[in-house]
């Protein structure tokens, strides 16, 4: 899908957005506590942080809650879903700025102890995918860490396959229409793979890279720079 498309999906799901994802994406919330759980950085300590894909801001609420003296930049290239981050976010005044960015071409900026991605980067193909871990690596101070949140593929087509079906069972048993959003999905995302994934983030550099957890086809995972 091209970023003017993305740009008009997620603008028209904005409102709906933080009802529905739950019932989308198997442990969304389980996978905050995840997130959460791996990041090393001292919780009284200042801390930039870089949203890539922000959506209605639910990985930026994560860090600004959990780190007080956290500074969040949340980006993301559709504005319907900036401006619902906005109006989440308000309660954390000047600890948040917003700005428009599509992260397939636009500058990330510099000097972040962290760059998330939750279920954003599957909007850009493989070659982009491994151009934005390169970006990102640049973006981030030394000891920086980049953590994602995805859908991903398995390593054989036949898992992919069986890892679908129970994706779309999951969506069933939620009460959404599984066989509809996974036909979306196969019509526009891009998932890579988990473990090419990890290979990327280490020919970009990372190091410590991990994925920390895993469910049906959906992934946390991530990388230091070193
Ligand atoms: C499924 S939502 C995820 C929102 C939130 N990060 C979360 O974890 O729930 C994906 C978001 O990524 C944004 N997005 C997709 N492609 C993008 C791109 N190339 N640049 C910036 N944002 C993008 C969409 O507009 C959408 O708001």
């Amino acid at each position: 899908m091209d970023a003017d498309r993305v740009k008009d999906h997620f603008d028209e799901e904005a409102p709906r957005y933080d009802d529905l994802i739950v019932r989308l994406i198997p442990g969304y919330r389980e996978q905050h506590d995840v997130i959460l759980g791996i990041l090393p950085f001292d919780r009284e300590s200042p801390l930039r942080v870089l949203d890539l894909g922000c959506g209605t801001g639910a990985l930026s609420r994560l860090v600004l809650d959990a780190y007080p003296n956290a500074r969040v930049e949340a980006t993301d290239l559709a504005t319907g879903m900036l401006a619902e981050c906005a109006a989440n976010l308000a309660g954390f005044g000047h600890r948040v700025s917003y700005r428009e960015l599509d992260f397939g071409s636009g500058d990330l900026g510099s000097g972040y102890g962290l760059v998330l991605a939750g279920l954003s980067v599957h909007h850009i193909d493989d070659e982009a995918k491994r151009d934005l871990f390169r970006r990102v690596f640049d973006a981030l101070r030394p000891g920086g860490m980049f953590v994602m949140r995805e859908i991903v593929t398995a390593d054989t087509p036949g898992q992919t396959e069986a890892d679908r079906e129970r994706w779309r069972a999951f969506m069933d048993e939620s009460g959404e229409d599984g066989r509809r959003w996974y036909e979306q999905s196969l019509g526009e995302d891009h998932p890579a793979s988990l473990t090419d994934q990890l290979e990327w983030l280490r020919d970009a550099g990372f190091a410590q890279v991990a994925a920390p957890w895993r469910r049906i086809n959906f992934a946390v995972f991530g990388g230091v720079r070193p």
